[in-house]
This record gives C-alpha cells, structure tokens and sequence, in this order.
C-alpha cells in the first residue's frame, strides 16, 4: 500500500478511510492494552492509537518495544478525535518498525552547547524543521524575484586568488603549494558576468574568518548577490527594497503559520513595502551622538549602534553613502562629495542588523587603479589583473549587493541567534558536526 504524507491523512477527507504513514516516534504514552505513538513526518505530526486487540501480536511486541525517534510505519483508520494533536487520529490495524531507535541523547532542558554537538539529531526538532521550511520558501521568492526581473542565475567559483572584502577575515588555504583563499563574496566573479548576461546573481557560500563571537556572524554563510549593467546607486536601492518587500509578503500571505510558530506576526511582514526610509551616514553619526553614543565621523557601526538606529523600527532602513575609508576598494566615489561612496546598507528592523550591503561599482580603469594604491596594504595588481582587465574592455556602469541569507532568515523569523537560520553553523569555536 502506498504511503502518504501525514498533512494529508489529517485531512477531512481522509476521515474513515484506511491510509499507511511512515515516521519517527515523537512521543509515546501506555494506557493499559492500549498505546498513543506521536508519529512525525516531514509533513507533521499525527497521534496513532496501537491497541492490543486491533494489531497483530508481533506488531503489538514491536511498538512496546520501539523507543523515541524509532523509525515506523503505521497502516490503520483515520477517526477524528478532537483529544488528539490536530483533530484526528489514526487506528492502527498494522503496525512496523524500520529501525529501532537506540536511547534518543536529546531530552528535555538540554544545554544549547549539546544540542550544537547533536545538531545532526537535533535537526528534526519542530524548531528546526520549521527554519529550514522557512528558508527554502524564502530561497525560492528570492529566485521568482530575479527571474521576474530578467536576471540570470550563475555560479562563481569558491576557491580565489584576491580578496573582495579586505583581508583580515580571508582564510587562507594551501593550494599546491600556492596562497589561495576561501571566498568572501562572488561580487568580483559576478562583475565579469555583466558584459555578457548583463544582469546576473549568485547563491552561493561565502567565507569570513570573523574572530568576533556576536550573534549575527557565522563563518560560513549562504550570499545571494547580484550585479546589473546600467544600473546606478538609486536603481540598485530601489531594486533591494522591491526584491525584500517581494519576499516578505509572499511569506506572510503564504505561510502565517510557519511565521506565528516563530512568534513573529505576519502582519509585521506584511507591513514590508516599498520605498524604505533612508538616513545618510552623516546623520546616522549625529543621531547616535545625540543619544550618548561615542561615535565620530569615519566610525563603521558595531552592533549597539544598529540596535540603537534600527531597535525602534518595524521596517528595514538604508543607510546611505558611508566614507570610502571604512568601505571596499570597489565602490564607486560620490562625485558631490570623494570622502564617500554611492553605496547602501540595509539594516533590519528590532536591531536584527545589517542584511544587505550594495554599492555602484567603479567601472573606469583610472578611478580603479587609484582605488587600489589607495588601499593599506595597497592591492597586489598581479593578483586582481582579470578583475581590473573587466575596465578595459566594454567597460560599463554597473551596481550590486549581496544579502546575507541567514541574517534575511533571522530578521523575518524574529530569531535570537544566527546559528539557527542555518543547519550546521559554523562559527569561530565551532565547525563540528
Ligand atoms: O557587506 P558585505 O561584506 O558585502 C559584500 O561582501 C559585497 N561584496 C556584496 C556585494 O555587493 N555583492 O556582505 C554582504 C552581506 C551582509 O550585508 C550580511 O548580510 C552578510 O553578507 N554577511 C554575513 N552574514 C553572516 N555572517 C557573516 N560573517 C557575514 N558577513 C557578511
Ligand atoms: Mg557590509
């Protein structure tokens, strides 16, 4: 008999008709000649009553003896029952064990540090499950976005020769006895798609050797970045806040539930919609001065700055052309003002942090060749030859950003820790399992 998924054989429709579901045990109670098994499925979890006289007696042996997190199948009557998890209940008339479960290691109140060393059990948690549900939704919207929008979808290499993002946060990797590095961001990679495909992106991971322990860094991260001939600073902004506006209300038309298993209101998301407000950097610097923050003119933000620009937000904000002295060597300089660069930050609302940072990119050899000297340590020419050879031939304007994508999770799941948007975190102590 065919399997189905447990959503559908709580279904009304499923009332009284015999179906066979296949799981793990999630709770078990005894009550006499009888037992109520939670089964969980990648689709929920469904109670099934056992009972001695309705099985066989080997099926009946099994499921007394079968622990938490034994892998089972379960023929039997849907019957509604308004005492069970969602309504209705299976009867079982059969009942299988795949595999039996030895001790499940994760009980109730477990420390946070054990649960990280069983990630690789603690991933069927409802909590997890549900982010990771979350994210492939938020990872497909992305992608109907830049489909919509004429944008293809390419894949950059992970192993580079130069640095993106500066390099205190490179890791460094023996390649056959050459430097290499894991990269930090495909940007420069995707630049070299535009004079072919013209508007591109990348999902891809993105590597940063972050000594700080905060809960917005990971190691590893998931980037979606894209770049676009033609486009300016203000069409990049306009294209970021459509493309998260996008997302957040088909999350929050789509999937209420997952948001409010979260505890994050889908009205909050719904709320999203373009334009964003804006605050140039100069005035970020001057609110924070106001509200006793020591912050002087050239100073990037750490975290107690955003909680204290965006803590009091419902909506995300851009902040907007920041120095060139604390961004990367690629942005372009503000013709009105060459101390800063046409560029934008988006910070999520509730101090969740920066989830986007966008800039036009400089696409003239001179101003790029300058760039680099300027740097300290100047940038290695040998090292960036291709990427500067981009200006030489059919150069064009052109603007990108990268969003981080378990920062995108974190913001629209309300969550507390960056490690959870993400299955396997890797982090500066950890990098097991
Ligand atoms: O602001 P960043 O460093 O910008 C870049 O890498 C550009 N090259 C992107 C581009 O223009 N194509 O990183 C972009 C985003 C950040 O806004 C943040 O969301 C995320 O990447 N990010 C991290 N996420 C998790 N852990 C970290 N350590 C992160 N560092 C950056
Ligand atoms: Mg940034």
């Amino acid at each position: 008999m065919a399997f189905i998924q447990i959503s559908e054989a709580m279904q009304p429709a499923k009332e009284g008709k015999e179906v066979s579901i296949r799981g793990w045990i999630h709770r078990k109670r005894t009550a006499g000649k009888m037992l109520f098994i939670v089964l969980r499925d990648a689709s929920g979890v469904m109670q099934c009553a056992v009972k001695q006289d309705k099985v066989d007696a080997n099926g009946w042996e099994n499921a007394g003896k079968a622990l938490i997190e034994s892998s089972v199948e379960v023929k039997g009557i849907v019957k509604k029952d308004e005492r069970a998890p969602g309504g209705y209940e299976l009867e079982a008339a059969k009942f299988g064990v795949t595999n039996f479960s030895e001790i499940f290691p994760i009980s109730k109140d477990q420390s946070t540090e054990f649960l990280l060393d069983v990630r690789h059990l603690w991933l069927r948690s409802q909590k997890l499950t549900n982010v990771m549900k979350a994210r492939d939704f938020a990872q497909r919207y992305f992608r109907d976005f830049f489909q919509t929008q004429g944008f293809w979808e390419v894949t950059p290499p992970i192993i580079t020769k130069s640095g993106c993002e500066g390099g205190s946060t490179l890791f460094e990797l023996d390649y056959f006895g050459e430097k290499a590095y894991l990269t930090q961001s495909g940007q420069l990679y995707l630049e070299a798609f535009i004079t072919a495909l013209e508007k591109a992106y990348i999902f891809a991971p993105s590597f940063r050797a972050e000594p700080s322990r905060t809960v917005k860094h990971l190691t590893e991260y998931w980037h979606l970045e894209m770049e676009a001939a033609y486009y300016g600073n203000e069409e990049n902004i306009k294209f970021q806040e459509e493309m998260v506006s996008y997302v957040c209300q088909k999350i929050a038309k789509g999937h209420p539930g997952l948001l409010q298993f979260f505890g994050r209101d889908p009205a909050d998301l719904l709320a999203i919609k373009p334009p964003f407000d804006r605050l140039d950097y100069d005035d970020a610097i001057a609110f924070l001065q106001k509200k006793g923050i020591k912050k002087e003119w050239g100073d990037d933000f750490g975290a107690e700055d955003e909680q204290a620009l965006t803590g009091h937000l419902k909506r995300p904000i851009f902040i907007t052309g920041y120095p060139k002295k604390i961004k990367a060597f690629y942005m372009k300089l503000d013709p009105k003002n060459p101390e800063k660069v046409l560029c934008d930050d988006l910070l999520a609302p509730e101090g969740h942090g920066e989830i986007i940072g966008g800039s036009e990119r400089i696409w003239e050899l001179d101003e790029l060749l300058r760039r680099m000297k300027e740097q300290d340590p100047p940038l290695d020419e040998k090292d960036y030859k291709w990427y500067v050879d981009l200006r030489r031939y059919g150069s064009v304007p052109h603007s990108g950003f990268g969003l981080g994508m378990e920062r995108f999770v974190k913001w629209i799941l309300n969550l507390d820790h960056i490690r959870d948007a993400i299955p396997f975190p890797r982090v500066i102590n950890r990098c097991y399992p």
